[in-house]
């Protein structure tokens, strides 16, 4: 198990690149096993759940490789059937996609119940709902086995009754072959999801209205390969903006859709943060004191749920109090515990957290909780006095690409140790 090893107090300064969308990529992968042809995918994030993914698409019998650092090949011409024998889905979330893919493409699919985060309950009853609204039965076994099946799937109108990315997109994969015309009523806007609604329009797919809460599909008989590039990641570059600000650092973030970045970049710039947009890229830059700011997480365009726990590590060391409302996720701020034996004073529930800033952190041993207070953490260790060692950063590593080195480039002191050494 690694570790990683941060000595605090360097203002990040320099030029970070962003990768591709990790949940846009975790979407789309599984998606290209629709068509039976090849797929290129370009600007895939080289992290672990995208290395799952290739494992999984190979056991199903794709030909999946990379033609250079980022871009993938998938060859999905000889899939048989989507039943997926072993644990690898309970290694991530976003395997539930391989459901709906599956089902659409084979009319069956079959997958152990998703792992991913811990953050709270996860259901997918939603995506249930939906899969039985286009005429499928879906069964989950005792020991977790999902099994969906339909003798076929007809278009539907389906209501979701909570904003679920999970459901918006799982239901669109299956609805893409289904007979008729689909809506999705209440879908989920993230950018991840018009991303692979253009991507399955790209294979040949019929599909408006991605990005709005009312998605319209009408079936297509066929889907045909195609080359398609995966948008940046938004949480990603969220997270060295939120860095830059902690640190009290001047950074200039790199391959980024600016608009998607407008929830974070909003906040940033009321706490005193300076932000300067371009085409593709951002300079952030700490220019006077930062003042605390309330933040309540909210589906997409709201600000993110995945970066509730890095902007909370920087609200912690403002002078003053503020309030973080957790409003998509069930049970997201395990992390604090951590974050508090670093000497922060943070009061809460599973709902909210009070946080009464303090002047500095310090260096201490904490444990990554999950992938997104992983890069807390990362951020907590950049601005506290001292040495601070992360554990369990395999949660870090799901998804966030070259991370340490990306951080060494902003002049970070960072470095990943091998625990016996
Ligand atoms: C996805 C993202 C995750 C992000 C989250 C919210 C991926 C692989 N993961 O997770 O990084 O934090 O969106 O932006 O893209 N819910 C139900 N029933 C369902 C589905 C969801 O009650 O059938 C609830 C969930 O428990 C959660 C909320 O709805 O409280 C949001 O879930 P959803 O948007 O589906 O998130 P995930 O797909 O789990």
């Amino acid at each position: 198990m690694s570790k990683f090893l941060i000595e605090g107090g360097t203002k990040l300064k320099g030029k970070v690149n962003i990768g591709g969308f990790k949940n846009a990529a975790v979407a789309i992968i599984p998606a290209a096993i629709m068509c039976p042809g090849k797929c290129i995918i370009q600007n895939v994030p080289r992290i672990n759940d995208v290395n799952v993914f290739e494992e999984i698409l190979t056991e199903l019998g794709a030909v999946v490789e990379f033609l250079d650092e980022s871009t993938m090949s998938i060859d999905s011409s000889n899939i048989k059937s989507c039943y997926l024998e072993n644990g690898l889905s309970k290694k991530m979330r976003a395997s539930y996609y391989l459901l709906g893919a599956g089902l659409g493409r084979f009319k069956q699919s079959s997958t152990l119940m998703p792992g991913g985060c811990d953050i709270g309950e996860r259901p997918i009853d939603l995506h249930k709902k939906g899969f039985e609204a286009l005429g499928a039965t879906v069964d989950v076994s005792e020991d977790g086995r999902v099994i969906v099946k339909a003798d076929k799937l007809v278009g539907a109108k389906i209501y979701l009754d909570k904003v679920s990315v999970g459901a918006t997109i799982n239901i669109m994969l299956a609805a893409v072959y289904a007979e008729g015309k689909t809506i999705i009523e209440n879908a989920a806007k993230e950018p991840h999801i018009v991303d692979t609604a253009n991507f399955l329009n790209a294979m040949g797919a019929n599909i408006k209205g991605a990005g709005t809460d009312t998605i319209r599909i009408n079936g297509v008989e066929e889907l045909v390969g195609c080359t398609y590039r995966v948008i940046p990641d938004q949480i990603e570059a969220g997270t060295y903006m939120i860095a830059a600000a902690a640190t009290k650092g001047d950074i200039i973030i790199d391959d980024i859709i600016p608009k998607h970045m407008e929830p974070i970049t909003a906040k940033l710039k009321e706490m005193g943060m300076g932000i300067e947009e371009y085409g593709d890229s951002m300079r952030v830059f700490y220019e006077k004191e930062l003042i605390p700011v309330n933040i309540q997480t909210l589906p997409y365009p709201g600000f993110p749920t995945d970066l509730q726990q890095p902007m909370a590590v920087l609200l912690a060391i403002l002078n003053g109090e503020s309030l973080v409302v957790e409003g998509v996720s069930e049970d997201r701020f395990k992390y604090i515990n951590e974050i508090n034996k670093m000497g922060a004073n943070i009061e809460y529930t599973k709902t909210h957290a009070k946080i009464n800033g303090v002047s500095h952190l310090k260096g201490a041993p904490v444990k990554a909780t999950d992938l997104r207070a992983g890069a807390a953490m990362i951020i907590a260790g950049l601005v506290a006095e001292g040495l601070t060692e992360i554990s369990d950063i395999y949660h870090i590593d799901r998804g966030y690409e070259n991370i340490e080195n990306k951080f060494m480039n902003l002049g970070a002191k960072i470095r990943r140790i091998k625990d016996e050494q």
